[in-house]
């Protein structure tokens, strides 16, 4: 049985004069345990409003439209927020938000902050225990836990902000991680230290199932089984990381491959190619592909008929002239 399933989601934004903002159109994939599916796509696509609506966590203006989450098996859509908290998050799926090293508390010590998030959660664990756990996981992931659990959030650097927040948010053994960015406005290295803990916690097995966004698709090469390409809140293609890396299929897919300044480190450096145009606003109605008007292979049926994502051999695809 898959461990994590979205089925034709759509969400929208409320805006204040009462209309909708599609931010999420129909997006379906499921995961199976032990993979690692990245999603990559331009900045506004909708891949943090996708990640909310995957843990159900709906904060006005985000609302569900229609569609389903389950995790093993049970629906987590109409639940409450405190319903998926308390049996949700942390425990089965733990996400990772973007900016997330922004999100302690910058009046407590890093170890308050983390008792005050696991109790939020509602184990059975007093502080003590906490504070044990989170000591043995810091130590396994190479973090002086003395160097930092004493602290306020403004005495560590970004980098290590980030991997606090990654070391409480996996504290109680969830089956699955959704990391939303988390290596974005960090520097290089800090960038290779994030990545490396991430790493080092799905070897270790504290996580063994992971949806990992981001803007870089040379990153997903290195770290996904699976890539999802997003655009306009829809899903344009879904294969696994070589398909969609070395054959890309969809037009948009193959244009941001083509825009990104080493898509595989050893090959012959292209130059990259900016993506001409801008993407759709979503506030207002869209007829036909939702690439079409940047795509340089558009034909006139195009702008009229709405794509379907489909199977092109062993992939998705949402072009009709995928082959
Ligand atoms: N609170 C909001 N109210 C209205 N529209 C919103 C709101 N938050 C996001 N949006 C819109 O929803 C769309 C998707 O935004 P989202 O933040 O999910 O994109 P993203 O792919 O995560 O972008 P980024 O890579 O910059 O993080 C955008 O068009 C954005 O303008
Ligand atoms: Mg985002």
């Amino acid at each position: 049985m898959p461990i994590f399933e979205v089925d034709n989601l759509h969400l929208h934004y409320l805006t204040r004069f009462g209309g909708k903002i599609p931010a999420v159109a129909g997006v379906s994939f499921s995961m199976e345990q032990g993979e690692v599916l990245g999603i990559a796509g331009e900045s506004g696509c909708g891949k943090s409003t996708l990640v909310n609506g995957c843990m159900g966590l709906f904060i006005p203006p985000l609302w569900p439209t229609s569609g389903d989450v389950r995790v093993e098996g049970e629906s987590i859509m109409g639940r409450t927020a405190k319903d998926v908290r308390k049996n949700i998050l942390a425990k089965k799926v733990a996400m990772i938000p973007q900016g997330a090293f922004n999100s302690l508390n910058p009046t407590r010590k890093v170890k308050d902050f983390a008792a005050d998030m696991i109790a939020s959660h509602e184990t059975n664990m007093d502080r003590k225990e906490i504070y044990d756990r989170l000591r043995e996981r810091f130590d396994l992931i190479g973090m002086d836990a003395d160097k930092v659990l004493n602290h306020y959030p403004i005495e560590l650097t970004a980098g290590t902000r980030q991997r606090c927040v990654i070391g409480i948010s996996t504290l109680l053994n969830p089956k699955m991680v959704i990391a939303d960015e988390p290596t974005s406005a960090l520097d290089v290295t800090t960038q290779k230290a994030v990545i490396k803990m991430i790493f080092n916690l799905l070897d270790k097995q504290i996580f063994s199932t992971m949806i990992f966004i981001t803007h870089e698709l040379p990153l997903l090469r290195h770290v996904a089984s699976r890539i999802a390409i997003m655009y306009a809140g829809e899903f344009v293609e879904l294969g696994t990381t070589d398909q969609v890396i070395f054959d890309p299929r969809h037009p948009y897919t193959k244009a941001l491959m083509g825009s990104m300044l080493s898509a595989e480190p050893g090959q012959k450096q292209k130059k990259p190619v900016a993506i001409e145009g801008a993407p759709p606003n979503l506030a207002n109605p869209i007829q036909g592909c939702r690439f079409a008007p940047r795509c340089p292979m558009a034909r006139e049926e195009c702008k009229v008929n709405k794509q379907e994502i489909r199977m092109v051999g062993e992939r998705q695809v949402r072009c009709d002239y995928a082959e």
